[in-house]
């Protein structure tokens, strides 16, 4: 059967890239655009297709990056828009695209707009926010919850008596997505980015921007029922669409859906290309590496995915535990399995910066911590070659470097190249419809296309399989 041109998106092997851990070209100890470019030849021999860069836009950094003061401007510690701009350019001579990273849901409370939202009740930005009057005894509108800084999100405004939204720190005021001049500055901070040929957006919090317009208390106040997952956010995902779509070549939106139900995570797909184009996966990365439950999650989400829709897988990110240490527990053939798997599915894997070293979870003393949340170990600077002259965090050394790793065949990171040659050499794993097959227990099996069967053994014992052998946590694409 002939296939249908599949876009790039859905041909491609993403790479996220966390800026200030990559790759720093002036070395300041924190990684920039620069660095990025220079290390370019990597990851086209790895086979890397496109880059998202974790925020570069500018940033008083309380949330490294997601807390943005300004929009369509870049952190002069990365090198400013000029070297967004070479990035991008010496990217496009190798075929490699740059994503960057979008923050709708709030914004710093340094922006401009949100201090002039602050200055006075009518302010004309006043409405850009989401204010409200304390309650009669003085306490915050609602009960709900911010994710950071002790669970607040409510700060009162001691200027104006009013409190003002936050679902993550006090230094990310909230936007109010129902005010139209809102929605249309957005509409306009996409196509600056588009127009400078930036290749799409992965969209912080996706699932939240929109919130309850009379701000209900949430039912369980442990749910956020009324503070995110509004239908209304399918509105502006929806408009965002139309704009993406007026561009070509085709330019994506990857959606950060952190959502645990798989019917509420294929509603971001629209009518399969009206929404997003790809809609993050969290049940499958927060999986235990067990056949059964994989299998489970990955056959239900295709059969809730609408028609046209496409996966999108990953294992770790800057936010998680990084997979060797969460799902493989420290065993580096449970890693390799994993890695088999993100690189077998149907769907447009992702890989986390260090995870095609097979980069564990670091373990960062405390006095050397930097994020809020405690998420460092999962951002240390990736070891290149130890060359990281006084990073912004440790350089882990319990992973072979780039180096050691590339020269040697048996390496994790060769291994990690030749999964993603075999993709790209096998149109079946990067095309064909998946299919389950039976398999005994500890075993994953399935079909891609119409010729190629896949197998992995998530298990400690060695099985055979139609004539097959696979040792305990081996995985094996074969075409026939
Ligand atoms: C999700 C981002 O990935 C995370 O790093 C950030 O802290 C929150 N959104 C708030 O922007």
């Amino acid at each position: 059967m002939a296939s249908v041109a599949r876009p790039w998106w859905q041909r491609a092997v993403l790479y996220q890239v966390y800026v200030r851990s990559f790759a720093d070209s002036d070395e300041d100890g924190v990684g920039d655009l620069r660095g990025i470019a220079d290390r370019l030849d990597y990851l086209e021999w790895l086979g890397a297709d496109a880059v998202w860069l974790s925020p570069v836009t500018v940033s008083p950094d309380k949330d490294w990056g997601y807390d943005v003061a300004d929009y369509i401007g870049v952190q002069p510690a990365f090198g400013g828009l000029p070297a967004l701009d070479e990035l991008v350019a010496q990217a496009a001579r190798r075929d490699i695209r740059v994503i960057v990273d979008i923050v709708p849901n709030h914004t710093s409370d340094r922006h401009p707009w949100f201090e002039e939202s602050r200055v006075s009740r009518d302010s004309p930005r006043r409405d850009w926010y989401v204010w409200a009057d304390p309650k009669p005894d003085g306490s915050p509108p609602n009960n709900w919850r911010g994710a950071f800084g002790g669970g607040r999100a409510w700060t009162l405004d001691e200027r104006t008596g009013q409190y003002y939204l936050h679902n993550f720190l006090p230094e990310q005021p909230d936007l109010n997505w129902w005010n139209d001049d809102v929605r249309a500055a957005f509409d306009d901070i996409l196509r600056f980015w588009l127009d400078r040929g930036i290749a799409g957006f992965r969209i912080d919090v996706a699932h939240g921007i929109v919130k309850d317009r009379e701000l209900r208390d949430n039912p369980d106040p442990a749910i956020s029922t009324y503070n995110a997952n509004r239908e209304d956010v399918h509105d502006v995902l929806r408009r965002w669409r139309r704009v993406v779509d007026e561009y070509a070549p085709e330019r994506v939106l990857l959606g950060e859906t952190w959502v645990m139900e798989l019917d509420r995570l294929a509603r971001f797909y629209g009518s399969g290309d009206d929404e997003l184009h790809l809609a993050f996966n969290f049940p499958f990365t927060f999986s235990d590496l067990d056949a059964g439950r994989l299998r489970g999650i990955v056959e239900a989400t295709e059969a809730a995915l609408p028609e046209r829709a496409w996966p999108v897988w990953m294992l770790s990110n800057h936010d998680i535990v990084r997979f060797p240490t969460r799902m493989a527990g420290g065993d580096e053939r449970k890693a390799r399995a994993a890695l088999f798997l993100l690189m077998t599915l149907r769907g447009t894997p992702v890989l986390y910066y260090g995870d095609e070293l097979g980069m564990p979870q670091a373990d960062v003393p405390a006095e050397q911590q930097r994020d809020m949340d405690g998420r460092d170990g999962a951002r240390t600077p990736l070891p290149w070659n130890g060359g990281w002259s006084d990073p912004w965090l440790p350089v882990a050394a319990d992973v072979p470097p780039v180096a050691v790793q590339r020269d040697d065949d048996g390496s994790f990171l060769n291994f990690a190249r030749s999964l993603i040659a075999q993709r790209r050499a096998n149109p079946d794993l990067v095309d064909g419809a998946y299919e389950s097959l039976p398999s005994p227990e500890g075993v994953w099996a399935f079909r891609r296309g119409e010729r190629t069967t896949v197998a992995v053994n998530l298990s400690d014992e060695g099985v055979e399989l139609d004539g097959l052998r696979l040792r305990p946590w081996e995985g094996v694409a074969q075409r026939r």
